[in-house]
């Protein structure tokens, strides 16, 4: 068979994209940062920094710590406020052809709807982002999305208030991720992100402080990948609503991963701090596998990891044979 160009382009709830490549809230600013490095519209969708009602300053420096294969941040949504990030972000961002996902906290079910009204009066947004997921937050934030019922509130909340796609973005910080995204989905969920950063502490031995002026943070980058495929891999055999799988990616091997474990779109963040232009490169060896393995469509991989009948006899989670 002679394979045509690969079509790297994804439908996520009714957006399209180019390519399943979209930035992680946070780790590219709000378009104009990164974009001295790249075109955005080198992404298949950019989802901006989390905004917040009001301003808020963000938590005590030190807020990034290096790891072993990845960072600790305890960033705490930082923001000027919805009506700065409209007056002089949103029209940035309106300037390229590329579906614009606006990521949205706040400490309360009624300021996430206000939030989203807000939003709604304004053109060229592809989506909403509603992050219930951030562990440096000393209100709301990952003891959101840790409860199944919260979650749910908060997203209806929104999905009331906005007329475009809500994407609900979990954390890993959780027993049991599905809990919360079958919530999410039965409370109006157009799609799931995940993950949010892994709860984490580092200690300075010399001086036995902690590393992060928040004491804990977040920890992101490859380190967090296994964890991450694990995730999408239990939530999306248990949810229909599409999922963008996110954590760690580094390599075009990793965002193949992520679409067998069931992703429709995968998020890339920590990766672009030493080099934005991974991209590229991600997108070329794309093309290249799916030409070698004669795939035309990325949905055709999409959740095709092959559990063995004799694995999933053994092993210790629920997996259907079939
Ligand atoms: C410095 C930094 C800031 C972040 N800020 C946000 C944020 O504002 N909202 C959010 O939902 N996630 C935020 N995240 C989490 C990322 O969006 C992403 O879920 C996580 O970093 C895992 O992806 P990665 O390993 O590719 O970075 C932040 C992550 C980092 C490293």
């Amino acid at each position: 068979m002679v394979i045509m160009e690969p079509d790297l382009g994804v439908n996520l709830c009714g957006i399209d994209m180019a390519n399943p490549l979209v930035t992680c809230s946070g780790t590219s600013g709000n378009g104009k940062e990164i974009s001295r490095f790249l075109d955005l519209e080198a992404f298949g969708a950019f989802t901006a920094k989390s905004v917040t009602l009001d301003t808020r300053p963000g938590n005590p420096t030190p807020r990034i710590a290096e790891c072993t294969g990845g960072i600790l941040n305890a960033i705490g949504i930082q923001s000027k406020g919805i009506d700065y990030f409209i007056k002089k972000y949103l029209p940035y961002l309106r300037k390229y052809n590329v579906p614009a996902i606006i990521s949205i906290s706040a400490t309360s079910a009624e300021d996430y709807a206000k939030l989203a009204e807000i939003l709604d009066r304004e053109e060229g947004i592809s989506a909403l982002e509603v992050n219930i997921s951030c562990p440096n937050l000393k209100a709301g934030g990952s003891s959101f999305g840790a409860d199944p019922e919260i979650s749910g509130h908060i997203i209806k909340s929104v999905k009331d208030s906005t007329g475009v796609p809500v994407i609900a973005k979990l954390t890993p910080n959780v027993t049991d991720i599905t809990i919360i995204a079958q919530s999410v989905e039965a409370s109006g969920a157009d799609a799931v992100s995940l993950i949010n950063t892994v709860a984490g502490m580092a200690i300075d031995i010399h001086t036995r402080y902690p590393k992060l002026g928040n004491v804990t943070g977040g920890l992101s980058g490859p380190a967090i990948k296994p964890i991450a495929i694990k995730k999408v891999w239990d939530t999306y055999r248990c949810i229909s609503i599409p999922i963008i799988g996110m954590g760690g990616v580094a390599t075009w091997q990793d965002v193949v991963e992520f679409i067998l474990a069931g992703a429709t779109a995968v998020g890339i963040g920590t990766s672009l701090f030493p080099n934005p232009l991974v991209v590229f490169e991600i997108i070329e060896n794309l093309k290249r596998f799916m030409k070698d393995n004669e795939i035309e469509r990325l949905d055709d991989l999409r959740g095709q990891v092959v559990v063995p009948e004799t694995m999933a006899q053994t092993c210790a989670v629920t997996v259907d044979p079939s």
